[in-house]
């Protein structure tokens, strides 16, 4: 197809074949993206998603267990997300000069299944901007500046949210970020208390469950101390669910495995069902009052243009629903349970694989660079090689091989995540499981491929 010097149509998309989708994501998108992404053969052609499935142009079947990083908790074009939004497609999907009826009662279902307490929305459309609310509020309500975050830990990457994103390979380039962000060990009582008792601090924001940094579960009884010290300072406790929240761990929310009620708790991801962009905060009745109530300039700082619109409110609905009505956390519960028993299994038989751990459907498989006969085999490149690849590696190859798709985690490229829909079955577990296991039994040849994917990946990015 002759690409250039026109407008294209979205028929023109549908069209692309594997090919011209590179080339035109190279050249008007991503170059750097596109080029190592085409080396690990993750640039197919995909024309069809459904529940855990997607199919490429010629038919072929994937699982994904990527899970749009945490979005699609209710799988791929969930019917009864499609279904709301066609109940509302002649709508107006926003109309600044009326009160949106749909947010309203998206706000009034949240609050009904949210921690006690909570029960005031502010609606946006990402999860870093709904960070980036979050983060105001806190300075607003308190008048205070310090904001403490946690090593490792991942909320964004706008200039708020990246300011208290615990990743100095990301920070750095653009400093200075906004003043007054102070990083803590993640699950470190201690080092928490000396921080807050340090500074006059505005808020305290952590997940429940580090996503991006590996899937970290904080030691028993953090999140409780946490709580107990933010009161006692009067510093806001944000939780940022975004990846944890709405069933993903096996909870609602993954604070309720300790009981623990934020001041604040942010979600994005699968609040849009897995079809449209939406995030929020939800808050107290009393700190939105005391943060925006005092009078039309406070209520009007508020505004984000698409933030909870027609479409977007309707998906989200739908998919608290659902989420409710085949109660998901509970499947998540369960199937996390089993896939984790069986990747531990996997553990114990193959020296690459470091670590397994997670809770619910959301499980990390750390492998080791440096470990075992990789190693060895390779006089010591391995590791060289390995420490931002190999995860993409094993990865490409479960791609390529055994239609599988899986991910690294953004903050520790050593973790696969495992976040598949919390509608998986035992059987497309059992599948992944099995595509992992053949993959490590044969890691001779699989050395041989990485070595030369990492190598040409490796080289690729020097040149640009
Ligand atoms: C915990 C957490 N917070 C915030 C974000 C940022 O969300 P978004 O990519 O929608 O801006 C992410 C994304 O991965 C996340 O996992």
């Amino acid at each position: 197809m002759d690409l250039k010097g026109k407008l294209l149509s979205i028929d023109d998309a549908l069209r692309l074949d594997r090919k011209e989708i590179l080339e035109t994501y190279k050249s008007y998108v991503n170059p750097v993206l596109a080029g190592l992404q085409a080396l690990l053969g993750m640039d197919l052609n995909f024309v069809k998603a459904q529940g855990c499935s997607v199919w490429d142009e010629d038919g072929n079947r994937y699982l994904d267990f990527v899970g749009g990083y945490g979005s699609l908790n209710l799988g791929h074009n969930h019917p009864a997300v499609l279904e709301a939004l066609h109940k509302v497609e002649t709508a107006p999907v926003m109309l600044q000069s009326a009160l949106g009826k749909f947010a309203a009662v998206l706000a009034c279902n949240l609050a009904q299944i949210a921690p006690p307490g909570l029960q005031n929305c502010w609606f946006c459309s990402s999860g870093t901007e709904a960070v980036e609310g979050a983060l105001k509020l806190a300075r607003i309500y308190t008048g205070k500046e310090p904001i403490i975050y946690t090593q490792g830990g991942f909320h964004g990457k706008t200039m708020g949210s990246l300011s208290v994103t615990g990743r100095k390979k990301y920070q750095q380039p653009f400093e200075p970020l906004i003043p007054g962000c102070l990083s803590v060990p993640f699950g470190d009582v201690d080092a928490l208390e000396k921080a807050l008792k340090e500074s006059s601090t505005a808020a305290f924001i952590v997940e429940p469950i580090q996503g991006e940094g590996g899937i970290i579960l904080p030691p028993p009884g953090y999140l409780r101390e946490a709580r107990k010290l933010c009161s006692m300072y009067n510093t806001l406790l944000i939780f940022d669910e975004i990846q944890t929240g709405l069933g993903r761990t096996g909870k609602m929310f993954a604070c309720q495995h300790e009981d623990v009620v934020p001041d604040v708790l942010v979600l994005a991801k699968s609040l849009g069902g897995g079809v449209v962009p939406i995030g929020c905060y939800i808050t107290t009745a009393q700190i939105m009052k005391k943060a925006y109530g005092g009078g039309m300039d406070r209520g009007l700082m508020l505004t984000s243009t698409f933030g909870g619109n027609a479409h977007s409110a309707a998906a989200a609905i739908a998919a608290v629903e659902t989420i409710v009505k085949e109660d998901l956390p509970h499947e998540a519960q369960v199937k996390g349970e089993y896939f984790l028993q069986k990747m531990e299994k996997l553990k114990n038989k193959y020296d690459l694989i470091q670590d397994v751990r997670g809770k619910g459907l959301l499980i990390g498989l750390e492998l080791s660079p440096s470990k075992g006969l990789l190693d060895s085999l390779s006089a010591g490149m391995w590791g060289k090689l390995s420490s931002d690849f190999l995860s993409s590696m094993v990865a490409a190859e479960l791609l390529k091989e055994f239609k599988v798709m899986v991910l690294f985690t953004l903050n520790n490229p050593n973790v696969i995540r495992l976040e598949p829909p919390l509608t998986v079955t035992t059987e497309e577990i059992d599948r992944v499981v099995e595509a992992f296991d053949e993959l490590f039994s044969r890691h001779k040849g699989f050395l041989k491929i990485a070595l030369k994917s990492g190598k040409s990946a490796i080289s690729s990015l020097f040149r640009r």
